[in-house]
């Protein structure tokens, strides 16, 4: 069966909004990137969300979002990092949609995002000890995911089609 949707799974600067950017755009998709929409129907920033409503409700948010997102077709879903914790997210996206989960060293992420104050769990002074840490505490989850891709030293056009072949390839 024709898989309905593509969604970008892994830890915080693997490249998942950019490169869903990137494949949105080569098959003609629509690109959704569910952080952005929580951002915007919240109508505040992330980090206000986790200090003002507490990290609880945005998972809660993220979790409906995930349902709402999962009957869709023909999108490309970049989620936030944490979308692994509850495996009924990953189960609902399994149902209709290619999940990808994309990996990088912690160096590498700490590159990528480790100037960007929108992030509230790496805003503590060890940002690299953070991110090990996270990383080491979710690797079970990320593992569980079919379908892996690693980022470090490629672009996010190389990445985009890594991902569009293995699409087109699973579903022939
Ligand atoms: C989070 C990752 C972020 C965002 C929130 C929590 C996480 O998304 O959803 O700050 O728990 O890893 P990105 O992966 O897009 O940075």
């Amino acid at each position: 069966m024709r898989k309905a949707n593509i969604v970008l799974v892994g830890f915080m600067g693997t490249g998942k909004s950019s490169v869903g950017q990137v494949i949105a755009g080569e098959l003609h998709w629509q690109f959704v990137d569910m952080d952005t929409l929580i951002v915007e129907r919240q109508g505040k920033p992330i980090p206000r969300i986790f200090a003002e409503d507490g990290e609880p409700h945005f998972r809660a948010l993220e979790r409906a979002l995930v349902q709402e997102l999962a009957a869709g077709e023909g999108l490309v879903i970049s989620t936030g990092g944490g979308i692994v914790l509850n495996p009924k997210n990953i189960e609902d996206f399994d149902a209709t949609g290619l999940v990808v989960c994309l990996r990088a060293r912690p160096e590498t992420i700490l590159d990528r995002v480790g100037q960007d104050t929108n992030r509230p769990l790496l805003a503590v002074e060890d940002k690299l000890g953070k991110i090990r840490q996270l990383l080491e505490a979710r690797s079970k989850l990320y593992d569980a995911i079919g379908c892996q891709v690693d980022t470090d030293g490629l672009t996010p056009h190389q990445i985009a089609n890594v991902i569009i072949g293995t699409y087109e390839f699973s579903c022939l």
